[in-house]
C-alpha cells in the first residue's frame, strides 16, 4: 500500500523529504502524495509539513500497552478484565456485546480507534487512533432504574478528579458529565443501561478522553469547542498511566456511592462544576427552558431556577451557558 511505503521511505530519513521525490518514488503524483500524508495523519502519524522543503515524520502512532495498565491497577474488579482492541466499531456495543457472552462488573474495553464512536443524544464521537481513550465498562450495580443520573455524575467526579490529579489542569464538570478546560470539552461520558421494569440488569459506561491531539487534528466543526490535554499543557500523556489512575479513582468512589449513597458524590460534583451559579439555557425533549443552575437535589437533579421565577428540576438534556 503506498501509504505503507511512504512511512518506510520517510523513516530512512531524520529530515524532510520532498513531495517531488516520494511523488517519484510512488510514480503518483504530489497530490496523490498530500492525500497519503493526510490519511496517514487520521491514522495517528504526525509530519511537519514545510511549503519550500517538503515533510518530515515526526512520529508513528503510539500503541497502548494492556500489560502496562494492569500493572498500575489498585483495583478489586475495575479493568482487571480487559480487552484492548486495535479497532473497533464502538467499545459501547463491543461492551454489550461481551456482556451477552458473560462479562461481568467491571469488565472493561478500550480500542486504539472507534470508527463510529458514540457520543450524547445521537451525536457521533471522534476517535482517531493513537490519541485518546476509548472506553467502555461494564457495571452492575443493584440500584433502581431512577438512579442512573447519580452514576453518570459519579463517573464524571472520578474522571475530573483523576484528571486534575494527573495534568495538574483546572478541569471543571459541565452538567451533567462533559469535562471541560477553558470552556472547551475535553472529555465525554456516556452511560447506557438495560433493565426490565424499575430494575437495572446492567450499565455499560463509555467515556472518551482527547488526550493527545493537536488543535488541527479536530474536524473543522470542532477545533472551537473541543480541547486535548496536550494541547492544554504541550505535553504528551501516556494514555494507559491516565487509564489506570482514573480507574484507582473510580471504584473507590462507587464503592462509596453503594455504601454511603449520592450524598457525598453530590458535594464532590458540586465542587467541581463549572456550571452551577450561570444563567443556562436546557434543552430538552419538551422544550427549552432558561434559568439560573441552583443546585443538585439529593437525587442527582439540576434544580434551576427559570425566567419566571419558578424552581424546575431536570435529570436528562442539554445545556448551554448564556451570557451573564
Ligand atoms: C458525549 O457525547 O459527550 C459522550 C461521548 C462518549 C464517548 C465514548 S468513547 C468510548 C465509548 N464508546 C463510544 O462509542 N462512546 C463512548
Amino acid at each position: 500500500m503506498s501509504h505503507e511505503k511512504i512511512v518506510e521511505l520517510m523513516s530512512k530519513s531524520d529530515d524532510f523529504v520532498s513531495g517531488q521525490w516520494l511523488s517519484q518514488q510512488l510514480g503518483c503524483t504530489r497530490t496523490a502524495i498530500w492525500k497519503h500524508i493526510q490519511h496517514l495523519k487520521s491514522l495517528g502519524y504526525e509530519f511537519e509539513a514545510s511549503s519550500r522543503k517538503g515533510y518530515r515524520l515526526l512520529s508513528k502512532p503510539e500503541k497502548m500497552d494492556g500489560s502496562e495498565i494492569q500493572r498500575q491497577l489498585t483495583t478489586k474488579t475495575f479493568g482487571r478484565n480487559m480487552k484492548l482492541l486495535q479497532s473497533t466499531t464502538s467499545t459501547q456495543q463491543a461492551a454489550h456485546e461481551w456482556y451477552a457472552t458473560g462479562a461481568s462488573e467491571g469488565s472493561l474495553i478500550v480500542a486504539e480507534e472507534q470508527t463510529s464512536g458514540k457520543g450524547r443524544m445521537g451525536r457521533t464521537w471522534h476517535s482517531p487512533p493513537g490519541k485518546g481513550i476509548w472506553m467502555s465498562m461494564i457495571l452492575q450495580p443493584r440500584i433502581g432504574m431512577h438512579r442512573m443520573p447519580q452514576l453518570t455524575l459519579l463517573a464524571a467526579v472520578a474522571l475530573c478528579r483523576s484528571l486534575r490529579k494527573s495534568t495538574g489542569l483546572d478541569l471543571g464538570i459541565k452538567w451533567p458529565n462533559d469535562l471541560l478546560l477553558n470552556e472547551k470539552k475535553i472529555s465525554g461520558i456516556l452511560l447506557e443501561s438495560a433493565g426490565e421494569d424499575e430494575r437495572l440488569t446492567y450499565i455499560v459506561a463509555g467515556i472518551g478522553i482527547n488526550v493527545n491531539w493537536h488543535q488541527d487534528d479536530f474536524p473543522k466543526d470542532l477545533q472551537e469547542k473541543s480541547t486535548s490535554l496536550r494541547i492544554a499543557t504541550g505535553k504528551r500523556f501516556k494514555r494507559e498511566q491516565l487509564l489506570a489512575r482514573f480507574l484507582n479513582e473510580w471504584e473507590p468512589l462507587y464503592d462509596l456511592f453503594l455504601h454511603k449513597g449520592f450524598e457525598p458524590i453530590r458535594l464532590l460534583w458540586e465542587t467541581y462544576s463549572v456550571t452551577l451559579g450561570k444563567q443556562i439555557a436546557m434543552r430538552t425533549s419538551s422544550g427549552i427552558f432558561k434559568g439560573k443552575a441552583l443546585k443538585l437535589d439529593a437525587d442527582g437533579a439540576l434544580i434551576i431556577e427559570t425566567e419566571n421565577g419558578s424552581v424546575q428540576s431536570f435529570y436528562a438534556g442539554d445545556i448551554q451557558q448564556l451570557r451573564q
